[in-house]
């Protein structure tokens, strides 16, 4: 079985699709939500499904690197980012090697970057009219939104969507492609191609 931990700042409607859909998988068990927010709503979530969280601080994640152990306790493989705001600080990367992954709102490279989170990408992705947006699912890095790229999908935009149509959009293309995304992760890894 693998191990996944899922790290989220908010609201969480990622993490519980990812929750659904590998509920009873023989292979990949999420066993573990991570929030650096005591109020995040992924929190409730995961008491909802029975699933153990841990709250992180900011001296502990950047300055005690007290995390990887935190994650060991728990036998965690794969760190799947749902929302989750803060930069992943290098010992994490390099405990995780390949290890991390992330989905961002918006097809990269455009609409990336430190501050382009949640409605600002769906705001820039309006005000530059695109005819497109979508989502990317890629390796985290160092560098907010730079590491390779696993999967894009992508959904058309009309001249009359505002930023919230876009984010609509956006958040049901998540919930449809996430989950099977980290499947599709969770499959090479046991498969010793990844
Ligand atoms: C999602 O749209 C996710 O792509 C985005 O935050 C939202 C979290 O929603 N992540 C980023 O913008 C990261 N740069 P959720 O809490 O309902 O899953």
């Amino acid at each position: 079985m693998l191990n996944i931990a899922i790290f989220a700042s908010g609201g969480g409607s990622n993490a519980e699709a990812i929750i659904r859909y590998l509920k009873d998988h023989a292979n990949l068990s999420v066993k573990l939500i991570v929030s650096n927010r005591k109020n995040a709503g992924v929190l409730d979530r995961a008491a909802n499904h029975g699933i153990q969280t841990l709250l992180i601080n900011r001296d502990g994640f950047y300055e005690k690197k007290d995390l990887t152990p935190r994650l060991a306790e728990h036998k965690i493989d794969l760190i799947v980012l749902a929302g989750f705001l803060w930069l992943i600080p290098k010992y994490l990367i390099k405990d995780f090697p390949n290890r991390v992954i992330n989905i961002h709102p918006a097809l990269l490279p455009k609409y990336g970057g430190k501050g382009m989170y949640g409605h600002h990408v769906h705001q820039a992705v309006f005000n530059n009219k695109e005819k497109e947006s979508g989502l990317t699912v890629h390796y985290v890095n160092e560098h907010y939104d730079e590491g390779n790229i696993i999967l894009q999908a992508r959904c058309p935009l009309t001249p009359t969507d505002q930023p919230e149509d876009i984010a609509r959009k956006v958040l049901s293309l998540e919930h449809q492609v996430y989950p099977v995304a980290v499947e599709m992760v969770g499959r090479f890894m046991k498969d010793g191609l990844i």
